[in-house]
């Protein structure tokens, strides 16, 4: 069992060293059994069998990195979240800006998958802003550590089973029907700029002064001293006041204790508040 561990380590290390793919601070869990369908695949019947596999065959490393990023995501995903997001953050969000007299918002969905979550975000921003939304320099940065998914994410092409459940009225307002699947709309598309970013080996924040971050559905996956990293340099990169929301199932760490203000429990949205700046 603890030589497995040992074996586990060093395969993990290699990956890191000859790829620079960091999955040493995933939890255990989960990086066993998404490895265990990669060794099945290439009939390795042991880490020590699968780290000479990748020897003989590089491209092994993209496809293990796909494997263990899992790319589940959907549009509007947390729908309640959305909905406290454009009931609690918008409003607030827009008045101060308009207050201040900074026509700029700037977004950044950490983690974007294929591109559910940011262009959820931009389609929320356009319903609404109406026509408004020319008022605004609007930013979605949209990050990924896949560049499998962030190949595919700019493109905006999902299939009827992706958009299925939408409300027909975004569907009909910012997709257009192709001959297999939809569209998400140009504007909308237009809205938002893809990137790569790693969250965990990076420790330098890639964007300032933002004004929300969506940070989704990754948490889960890491140990909790790197989610303590990790929240600790998207806390650095909010302005005050920002917004932070986390998944249904995401909590902040320890060490975000008095430096974010719960604004519902329920949809994981967070506010870093900002002395006299605030609203
Ligand atoms: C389960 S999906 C969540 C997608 C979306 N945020 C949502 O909530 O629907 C997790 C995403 O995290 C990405 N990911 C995993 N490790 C990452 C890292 N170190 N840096 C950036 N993204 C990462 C995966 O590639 C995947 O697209």
């Amino acid at each position: 069992m603890q030589s497995n561990a040992i074996a586990l380590d060093s395969l993990l290390e290699k990956v890191y060293q000859d790829a620079r793919h960091d999955f040493r601070e995933y939890k255990r869990g989960t990086v066993i059994r998404r490895l265990e369908r990669r060794l099945q695949a290439t009939g390795a019947r042991t880490y020590l069998d699968y780290m000479r596999f990748l020897d003989a065959h590089p491209e092994e490393y993209q496809r293990l990195t796909d494997y263990l990023t899992i790319h589940v995501s959907s549009f509007f995903r947390s729908p309640y979240a959305f909905q406290q997001v454009a009931r609690l953050v918008l409003p607030e969000l827009v008045s101060y800006k308009r207050v201040q007299r900074q026509p700029s918002l700037k977004f950044w969905s950490t983690a974007c998958a294929r591109g559910e979550e940011p262009y959820s975000i931009a389609i929320l921003l356009t319903d609404f802003l109406g026509n408004k939304l020319q008022d605004f320099n609007v930013s979605i940065y949209a990050t990924d550590i896949s560049w499998c998914a962030l190949h595919e994410a700019p493109a905006g092409l999902y299939s009827p089973k992706d958009v299925e459940g939408l409300p027909l009225a975004i569907l009909e307002n910012y997709f257009t029907r192709h001959s297999k699947g939809y569209a998400v709309n140009t504007n909308i598309r237009q809205m938002v700029n893809f990137s790569h970013f790693d969250l965990v080996s990076t420790k330098a924040p890639p964007f300032m002064s933002l004004d929300c971050i969506f940070c989704c559905n990754i948490l889960i996956y890491l140990q909790k001293q790197v989610q303590e990293r990790v929240l600790e340099m998207l806390y650095n990169s909010l302005a005050a006041p920002g917004y932070l929301i986390l998944g249904e199932v995401e909590t902040p760490t320890n060490n975000m204790d008095g430096k974010l203000e719960c604004l519902d429990i329920k949809a994981k949205i967070y506010k870093k508040n900002g002395g006299s700046n605030d609203v």
